[in-house]
């Protein structure tokens, strides 16, 4: 009595789907967030809080969706987020993202803990797919350079450092199931001796270094030629340091509510970002990315339109391949393709470059 694919007609209906049909252990895991879920739930309302400013008589009989993120050119602007224990929902696990990234030309940005080994998910990509690394900073800093420098050696185009998890948030509803079949799941590429022993949720992290601080990013910066991300930074001052300290992009992400619980959406912190640093004009020293409860292509709108060069997506495409596998991502990035072209057209955008801030009116986001 499962509805076939055909009658997923948005991000959400697959979420629906998935929760009936994933193990209990599995949606657990994927829908939480931390403590009470505030953040998570913000997330995406804060989309609803931004209202269009459509622009009439332009010319949109061609629609052009693709851009560029970090130098590598893509069809839409978003791409598969780092989400870790792919297997948990599907037995291929992260490799039907990989196809199903590389059917629509967006990137897949590969995680620390993912479920296939980094190789598998690295050769399951075609000649000329680009894919990022998700990295959590091993306390052992020679097994993080072992990571970083394999991952550039295997053709990553961007290191996602993240930033917002020294320890890992409280979610209930994933602790309360017990997380009992993890342990086998989890193929980390953190190459240390993980202790399973204490359940999954500990295990899959012990390992991360609550003592890195923005000392140590010189570092990273020294051993690859690859860009460096902050991910997971929350407020205009990080942005700046990021700035400062010489990295190429940031994630404006709360770990989609999974962290800090009343952490602000990214979009509402996108919009203290941005005009601080069309203030100073360092809009083009960095690229910024935002995360956390994207599930329309009006979503995806907003944030470019407020500054955004793109937008990462994890839990839809989750759900999509465990109720459906490749066939359930491809019809999700198909959903937001089509979405895509015709709210463009709509708002009056041709191309990405069209989108800007005077197509929004911000004015119901909280801080303004
Ligand atoms: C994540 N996220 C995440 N981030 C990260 O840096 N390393 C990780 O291992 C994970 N693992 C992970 C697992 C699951 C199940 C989820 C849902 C998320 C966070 C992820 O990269 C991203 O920030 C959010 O998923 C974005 O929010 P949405 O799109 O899921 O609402």
């Amino acid at each position: 009595r499962m509805p076939i694919l055909e009658q997923c007609y948005n991000l959400m209906d697959f979420e629906a789907v998935a929760r009936n049909v994933m193990k209990k252990t599995a949606w657990a895991y994927y829908s939480s967030g931390a403590d009470d879920e505030i953040t998570m739930r913000e997330n995406h309302n804060a989309y609803h809080k931004i209202w269009f400013r459509p622009r009439v008589l332009v010319n949109v009989e061609n629609i052009d969706t693709t851009t560029t993120m970090l130098g590598t050119k893509v069809d839409m602007p978003f791409y598969v987020t780092a989400t870790a224990l792919g297997k948990l929902g599907n037995p291929e696990g992260e490799v039907i993202l990989t196809r199903g990234a590389k059917k629509h030309n967006v990137i897949q940005m590969i995680p620390t803990l993912a479920s296939c080994s980094f190789d598998e998910i690295c050769d399951a990509a075609e000649d000329g797919q680009c894919q990022w690394l998700q990295l959590y900073v091993n306390k052992d800093r020679d097994v993080t350079k072992r990571i970083v420098q394999h991952a550039e050696k295997r053709g990553c185009k961007g290191l996602f450092i993240t930033v917002d998890a020294p320890q890992l948030g409280r979610r209930e509803k994933d602790m309360r199931s017990k997380f009992s079949d993890v342990g086998s799941n989890v193929q980390d590429t953190s190459g240390d001796n993980v202790d399973r022993s204490q359940g999954a949720a500990r295990a899959i992290s012990s390992f991360i270094d609550p003592s890195l601080s923005w000392k140590d990013i010189p570092w990273f910066l020294s051993i690859t030629k690859m860009p460096i991300i902050l991910k997971g930074v929350q407020c205009v001052e990080d942005v700046i340091r990021a700035i400062e300290t010489g990295v190429h992009g940031v994630v404006l992400s709360n770990h989609g509510g999974r962290q800090l619980d009343f952490a602000r959406s990214g979009i509402e912190v996108l919009s203290e970002v941005m005009p601080v640093l069309r203030e100073r004009d360092w809009q083009d020293r960095i690229e910024i990315y935002v995360d956390g409860g994207v599930r329309r292509a009006t979503d995806i709108i907003k944030a470019l339109c407020l500054g955004a060069k793109g937008v990462g997506i994890g839990r839809p495409f989750l759900y999509a391949m465990s109720a459906y596998g490749l066939p359930g991502v491809d019809r999700a990035m198909q959903l937001l393709k089509d979405e895509m072209e015709m709210n463009m057209r709509l708002i009056g955008a041709a191309k990405i470059s069209d989108l800007n801030p005077t197509m929004i009116d911000t004015r119901g986001l909280s801080m303004h």
